[in-house]
């Protein structure tokens, strides 16, 4: 069962006369980032969103027009846009159960995921040093809550937010998720666009990381053939998909509504297990022992989750000689950024 969240629950003229929630059954998700591409989309799905009492809106513009607008459709969760003001970020996070954060900066044309950790935006700030202040945030004022962590290169922020846990005693690794739904997505349509299905019926697992080489979708345990170009065409596509949005975008962001899509469906994830239910199971990139012996901490596989998180990491399965390849391919790329990441904390 879902833990008491002591949510704080404001709303129109009522804020005046704040109250305090302690019924256990009130959940309170956050998403930080909420009003940019991604964060305004997939705050607008989670309104709609039956699991959801409260939502609460951070970013450092825009999110009390943001928090207005969502708040006149007719569904019953309160919504309240935060923004740096009189410790907007701590009131954001206090008493979440679920945080779902999509701040940073998107990539442009040309540029890899990776390269978004040191790009400058925001006078000195960048996504890692972005995801760094929020990681201090939660760890200070919601360490229980679970975390789904969106902003790029997730291969990287996510060894940030650990590391930043650790820092402040407060790290439970089966808390924290680096969200890869969107590969997951996308390889679902890929497939049934090749094999003239319905999409929904396409289920497939995709190992790794969360960009380029270190996307591993594995296509042999889906129940279809594909001749060898098909493999390779496929395997591709999934891998560098985003890099269609980008393009297409020319300059203008990347994936956000499809994104907002996925992570909707992972937070609707984390809070099905959250309030009981039994057998949710989604591909997540997070702590995992699996390829400990090649020094690498973190890897995304299907994962059980439950009312605390993680419930159980499941291992890959029976792979063919392309994906073994594929593997060994991901997982030099993925060392490297996992260890920037703990790099940039820890120093
Ligand atoms: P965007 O630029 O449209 O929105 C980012 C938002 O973050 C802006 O509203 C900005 O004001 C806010 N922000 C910046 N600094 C902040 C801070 N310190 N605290 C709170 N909010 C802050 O970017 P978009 O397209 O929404 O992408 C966001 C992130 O998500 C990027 O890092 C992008 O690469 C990543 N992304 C991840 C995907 C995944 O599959 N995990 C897929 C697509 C994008």
């Amino acid at each position: 069962q879902k833990r008491i969240s002591g949510a704080f629950s404001f709303s129109g003229r009522a804020a005046r006369f704040f109250s305090i929630s302690a019924v256990s059954n009130s959940t309170k998700v956050a998403v930080l980032g909420a009003s940019g591409g991604i964060g305004q989309p997939l705050s607008l799905l989670l309104k709609l969103n039956e699991h959801i009492d409260t939502l609460s809106l951070y970013d450092i513009i825009n999110t009390p027009g943001v928090a207005a607008d969502l708040s006149h459709i007719n569904t019953k969760s309160k919504v309240t846009g935060y923004i740096p003001d009189n410790d907007g970020l701590k009131h954001a996070v206090t008493g979440a159960d679920v945080i779902v954060i999509p701040a940073g900066v998107p990539r442009k044309p040309g540029m890899t995921r990776d390269d978004l950790f040191n790009v400058c935006v925001y006078v000195d700030e960048t996504n890692a040093g972005i995801v760094k202040d929020l990681a201090e945030a939660t760890a200070k004022y919601a360490p229980k809550a679970l975390l789904a962590i969106i902003s790029n290169p997730v291969n990287s922020t996510l060894p940030i937010f650990s590391e930043t846990f650790k820092k402040y005693n407060v790290y439970d690794p089966n808390r924290i998720f680096g969200v890869t739904t969107l590969d997951v997505v996308r390889a679902s349509q890929f497939i049934s666009e090749l094999k003239n299905t319905d999409p929904k019926n396409e289920k497939i697992t995709v190992v790794g990381g969360h960009s380029g080489v270190t996307i591993v979708p594995l296509l042999s345990q889906i129940g279809h053939t594909f001749t060898e170009e098909e493999y390779k065409i496929l395997t591709h596509r999934i891998q560098n998909g985003g890099d269609e949005v980008v393009k297409a975008k020319a300059g203008a962001g990347s994936a956000t509504l499809s994104m907002a899509y996925a992570a909707s469906h992972f937070t609707n994830a984390l809070l099905r297990a959250l309030h009981g239910e039994k057998g949710v199971i989604e591909p997540t990139y997070v702590k995992s022992d699996l390829f400990t012996p090649d020094g690498i901490d973190y890897f995304a596989s299907n994962v059980e989750l439950g009312p605390n998180g993680i419930e159980k990491i499941f291992p890959l399965g029976k792979l063919s000689d392309f994906e073994r390849e594929l593997i060994n391919a991901a997982l030099p790329q993925l060392k490297k950024n996992i260890e920037k990441g703990v790099k940039f904390v820890v120093g």
